[in-house]
Formats: structure tokens, sequence, C-alpha cells
């Protein structure tokens, strides 16, 4: 797995030096760092001093055109996996909220499709200003990661929030947004185009642009995908149902993982309260039957994820009214019947994907329960999902991918870091198997 690749924005402000720690503590992470400094920033930090540190170039000015046939801001703003902005000054944050771009850092900002975290500093009138906190609540709201500044004895001889957090503390809020891309306030983001639109580049700034292809950054551009996730809900009457304990957290954390490397994604999930990850296409559901009949119409796809804890079983008849006790203490009889297996089904179906997974959660025996659900099933790969130490809703796994071509073990590891991982082997095995669609 690639480490991942951090953006930072370096503003202006006295705190602007504790930038300089925290592209430390990310280059010794292992994490990539490309820094970009206002020219605010500039004033309190040197764009040598990040260069030696990030080891990599430092970008200050959206005018450098030599920087635009090198890698354009577009490309800059997009190849990360996380935007940092620390220290974010109340300047920033306004731009930010209101979708200024007048620099190089406010236009990334803008043209960004990758999270973005923000770490305020500023003087305690400015951060408590009914202006700024409004601001703060907009970004919030866009699902901007903006931590809370830290309370204490500022530069200017005030006291109260506003100052920087602690490099410390920054890079601990930025390992948690890497690992838990659905801890953030996301929203539910437009799908995206299935190209992405030069319509950005109107500024008349990128002329001598080389043309932004994102198929070199999204591993699964031009794919499509489809997810099913979390439980299903069978009804016994309209107060009752039979469930099982899964989260979704894993089949989230995967459409998510899907997005962001490109895929246009069609998650069919089952009762799960978790937000939509950015990108993705949602459909919800509550029984099998109902994810049967999403999946079969969902179809055809260039792979699907079987992630979901499809209820084996349902209520034969469901009762129109709620079932009362009669007082005798005599139990209502519960017929079950059986569910349509659906990664089954899709395996028959003419229209099954060139790549079909499924996934088991097993207690023991792991590797052969998964073998023989591999040719039970007739799908290509079974994410096999060892659950004896650490039962659904969890927040990692430790999973065997196991395939008529042997046994891929992984450490466990975040369900979100799992996701990412998957994603990389299904580009690569779906690139090995087809070129892209071109459309
Ligand atoms: N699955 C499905 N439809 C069902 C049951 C399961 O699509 N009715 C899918 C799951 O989404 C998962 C895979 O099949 O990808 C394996 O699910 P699991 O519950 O482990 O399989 P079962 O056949 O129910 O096996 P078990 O006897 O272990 O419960």
């Amino acid at each position: 797995m690639t480490k991942p690749r951090i953006l930072l924005i370096v503003g202006g402000g006295i705190a602007a030096y504790k930038s300089i720690e925290l592209v430390r503590l990310l280059r010794k992470s292992g994490m990539t760092v490309r820094c970009v400094i206002t020219r605010a920033g500039e004033q309190f930090v040197t764009p040598l001093t990040l260069a030696a540190l990030s080891e990599n170039k430092v970008y200050t000015n959206l005018f450098d055109l030599k920087d635009e046939v090198e890698m354009g801001h577009i490309q800059l703003s997009r190849e990360a996996d996380l935007v940092v902005v620390a220290p974010a000054t109340a300047d920033l944050l306004a731009k930010m909220a209101a979708g200024i771009a007048d620099d190089l850092a406010t236009t990334l900002l803008l043209a960004t499709d990758k999270p973005v975290l923000a770490a305020p500093a500023m003087n305690v009138r400015m951060w408590l200003h009914p202006a700024t906190q409004r601001n703060v609540a907009t970004l919030r709201g866009d699902g901007v990661t903006v931590l809370d500044p830290d309370e204490g004895e500022m530069a200017c001889g005030e006291y109260g929030p506003g100052r920087l957090p602690e490099p410390a503390a920054i890079f601990a809020a930025i390992e948690s947004r890497l690992s838990n891309p659905l801890a953030s306030s996301a929203v539910e983001a437009p799908p995206l185009p299935s190209r992405v639109s030069t319509s950005l580049d109107t500024n008349g700034s990128l002329d001598h642009q080389p043309d932004f292809a994102p198929e070199n950054h999204r591993p699964l551009f031009g794919r499509r995908i489809l997810i099913t996730a979390g439980p299903t809900h069978e009804p016994i009457d309209p107060v009752r149902y039979i469930a099982n304990r899964s989260s979704g957290k894993q089949g989230f954390a995967i459409a998510a993982a899907a997005a962001e490397a490109g895929a246009e994604v069609l998650l069919i999930a089952g009762p799960v309260p978790l937000p939509t990850p950015p990108g993705v296409i949602r459909v919800d559901v509550e029984t099998a039957v109902e994810m049967a009949e999403e999946v079969r119409q969902g179809l055809p796809v260039d792979a699907a994820i079987m992630v979901a804890a499809v209820a084996d079983w349902r209520a034969a008849d469901t009762s129109a009214q709620k079932i009362k006790k009669d007082g005798s203490g005599a139990v209502p009889p519960l017929a079950l019947a059986e569910n349509p297996d659906i990664l089954a089904g899709v395996a028959r179906s003419p229209d099954r994907p060139p790549l079909l997974i499924g996934f088991a959660a097993e207690t023991n025996d792991v590797i052969a329960h998964a073998e023989a659900k591999l040719a039970k099933k007739g799908c290509d790969w079974i994410v096999a999902n060892d659950v004896a130490a650490d039962p659904m809703g969890g927040e990692s796994n430790r999973v065997h991918i196991v395939s008529k071509n042997g046994i891929d073990s992984w450490d466990r590891l975040p369900k979100a870091a799992v996701a990412r991982k998957l994603m990389e082997k299904i580009a690569d095995e779906l690139d090995a198997r087809s070129p892209r669609h071109s459309d």
C-alpha cells in the first residue's frame, strides 16, 4: 500500500512556524508531503525550509507557467489523499467558505475533490467573531474537517481559543481522517462525471497545461462498481424484524475507496445509519428480496462486491398487524422461508460481472470455509473475514483473499485501509482482464 500523500497549505500568521514541525512528523511517518505557501505565510516561513523538510518542490504562485507545464494546479489539488490547511487563518477560512479562488492556495482548495482538514490559528476575537464562526459552520457543513483551536495565551497577549493546535495533535487528526474516511461530517456529493470537465480551466491561466488525465491518478476511472453493504431486515410484523449485527462499515469504506479511486459506484445498502460517502450513488433497501432486485437492476457492472450480511431467512408469512400475546403463554409459530442467494444468483446471471467478489465472515476454519464458499457461490474471490477475535461492528479487519489462484493474507488493518488495498487489487485485476471504458 502506498503511503498517503498530503498537500499542506501553509497560511500566514505567527503559528506558521509550527507547520515545519508538522511536515517533519508527516515525513517521519512515511507520508509524502507537498507544500503550498501563501504570500502571507512566506512572511513567517521560507519556501526553502519547507522544501528541504518535505523533500519536494514548494509551490507559491498560481501564475508560474513552468509549474503549469510540469504539474497543473488542478492535478496538484487532486493527486493528494488529503489536503491540510495549517495554519488556517480567518482570511483563508472565509475564502474557503465563500468559494473565493484568488491565489494558488484558494484555487487548489476550490478545485480539489479530496477531503480537506483545516487547523485554524488566529486572534481570539477573530476566532469568536460571528463571521468566522459562521464560516466554520459552513465549512463543516460542506464536509471539511475544521479542528478546534487550542486555548491559551496568544502571541498578541490576549487569552482564549485561537492558538494553532500542537503539530502532534494535527498529525493525529490527519491520521485519524485518513484511516477513517467516514468519520468526518461527510456530505452527499453528486455522482462523478464520466470525464472530468475542462470547464474548471476557464480563468485563462492554464493555457499551457497538458491535458489532465484522470485515469493516471484514479486506477478505477471508467469502471462501474456495484457494492452491497449492511444487514437486511426481514419483517415479522409491522414492529418486529429478523436482523443481524452487520454495521455496514466495511462495505461503506469500500464504496468510499472505490469512488476515491475514480469508479462510478452504486452502493446498495441495508438499513444502517451511515453517511453516504462522497461521489457514491446509494440505494437504500430493507429486505434481501429488495436488495436482490436492486442488484439485478444495477447490472451490468465491471465488478460487484457483495459485502452485505444478507439474512438467510425471512418470515414465511408477515402479519399485517402487530402479533399480540393472547395471555395463555402460547408462543406464536415463526415459520421461515429461505431468502434468495444474491451472490450466487448474480454468478449465474447472463449479466455476471467480469469480477465478482463475495465476503465471508467466519469464526473458525476461515480458509477452508472460504474455499468451499468460493465454489458454492461461483464467484471469483472470497474476502474471508476472521471475526473470531473481533465481532461485526469493529473498526478493523483481518482478511484473506481466496481465489482459484491461491490465498492472499493481509495483516489486521483499519477497515478504510482494507478497502483501499482491495481497490488496488481490483484495479490491477480489471486492467489485466480488459482495457478501461473510454466513455
Ligand atoms: N450472500 C448473498 N445473499 C444471501 C446470502 C449471502 O448475496 N442470501 C452473499 C454475502 O453478501 C457474501 C457471501 O454471500 O458476499 C457469503 O455470505 P455468507 O452469509 O457468509 O454465506 P452463506 O451462504 O449464508 O453461508 P453461511 O452458511 O456461512 O451463512
